[in-house]
């Protein structure tokens, strides 16, 4: 989950209405195609590239699969040793007084969370569950996708690992949510549907660079916002869901860890190739997983989800640049050498990115302070108003 910032930092944003005949995208360096039915698509999606990376570059993945064994591979669970959501759910196997009595503490531990709380949980279990989306986006990678659905190399088998590990996660908060009695479940069931349907653009042109360093990005900031659930279901009195919510969480950064040891490799075998990509996902942003999500009610369903999760301080766009800094670090990107000419200059920009970032946000604050308080109506709480 996380939550779209910074909005006017170099994002180029198509010329609305679409028309085939001026919106173009790039596959390979030289073949450009017209983009396919313009009507068919919805008017937020940029350009589309595709496979960026140049052919002969497959060849760094193959080179780093022993590598991927010893060193990403670890970082999963395996499976007998891994938490289920049975660990944190009321048990179905005891009689039906036994277990409706455990709904009903789970029901008054639940009680004192505000709205606003369950928006904002609601959100991350929608984007948890359109995890058939991330797998997709894994598979689209050139020279790392799982070519036969049971693909021996070291990156399919991570990939299938991680999704059976993240599957867990929407599961988990879905039937907690379910159980509290406090979210209207069709909605929200509705929009996993649509949002499955709908699919992402993370503007990753099937390009295992750009792949990895967005889900770098990405695991790290579901980390930072389950982290931040966690503490808020604490203070709201239900221990039960923050010990859920931080068990969430650890399972976010050993991901963020694995995925950005990957980076931190590529920039050891290809300083110039990786940093180019770095600087370019942040030249794009990181667009948010579910920055598609519907409920077949709100258009602007996902910015008044953020909303919420930035006034609650689940996610917000100072989190953004804490991020960028953190990763800027664990990848030592400042000290970086050996980098040509253009590698420099994306260097220099994200390096020098998160101030600007905060600076930005500052000023949107301001300006957003000085409007007058808009009230949002959420499906997810049967229609009840909020104030974002
Ligand atoms: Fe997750
Ligand atoms: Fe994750």
């Amino acid at each position: 989950m996380q939550i779209q910032t910074c909005h006017s930092i170099t994002t180029q944003t198509l010329p609305h209405p679409w028309t085939p005949r001026n919106i173009y995208h790039r596959t390979h360096r030289h073949r450009v195609q017209p983009l396919k039915s313009a009507a068919t698509a919805p008017p937020s999606l940029k350009a589309q590239k595709s496979h960026s990376m140049p052919p002969e570059k497959v060849e760094v993945f193959k080179s780093l699969e022993s590598w991927a064994s010893q060193w990403v591979l670890p970082l999963l669970k395996p499976v007998e040793q891994c938490w289920q959501p049975q660990g944190f759910l009321p048990d179905s196997s005891l009689s039906f007084e036994e277990f409706t009595d455990q709904v009903k503490v789970l029901r008054e531990r639940t009680k004192e969370l505000p709205d606003e709380y369950f928006v904002v949980l609601v959100g991350d279990m929608v984007t948890e569950d359109a995890l058939p989306t991330y797998q997709t986006m894994i598979n689209n990678l050139d020279g790392v996708r799982d070519e036969s659905g049971t693909s021996p190399s070291p990156w399919a088998v991570w990939t299938r690992a991680w999704t059976a590990e993240e599957n867990r996660h929407g599961d988990l908060l879905r039937t907690y949510l379910y159980l509290s009695g406090r979210v209207d479940m069709p909605m929200i069931e509705k929009t996993v549907q649509y949002l499955i349907a709908t699919g992402m653009d993370p503007r990753t042109e099937n390009n295992p660079y750009l792949g990895f360093v967005y889900t770098s990005f990405q695991e790290r900031a579901t980390f930072v916002a389950h982290g931040n659930t966690a503490r808020l279901a604490k203070e709201g009195g239900d221990p039960v869901l923050a010990r859920l919510c931080g068990t969430i969480a650890a399972d976010e950064k050993r991901h963020e860890k694995a995925y950005s040891r990957i980076v931190e490799k590529l920039l050891e075998v290809d300083p110039t190739g990786a940093m180019v990509a770095i600087g370019d996902m942040m030249e794009k942003k990181i667009t948010m997983p579910a920055h598609l999500m519907y409920d077949g009610e709100d258009p602007k369903l996902f910015e008044h989800y953020s909303a919420v999760a930035q006034r609650l301080g689940v996610y917000t766009a100072n989190d953004y640049a804490d991020i960028l800094e953190f990763l800027i670090g664990r990848w030592r990107l400042e000290k970086l050498e050996g980098l040509t000419a253009e590698g420099k200059r994306a260097q220099d920009f994200v390096c020098g990115l998160a101030p600007r970032i905060r600076k930005l946000q500052e000023r949107a604050e301001e300006r957003a302070r000085k409007m007058k308080p808009q009230r949002v109506k959420f499906s997810w709480i049967f229609n009840k108003e909020l104030l974002l």
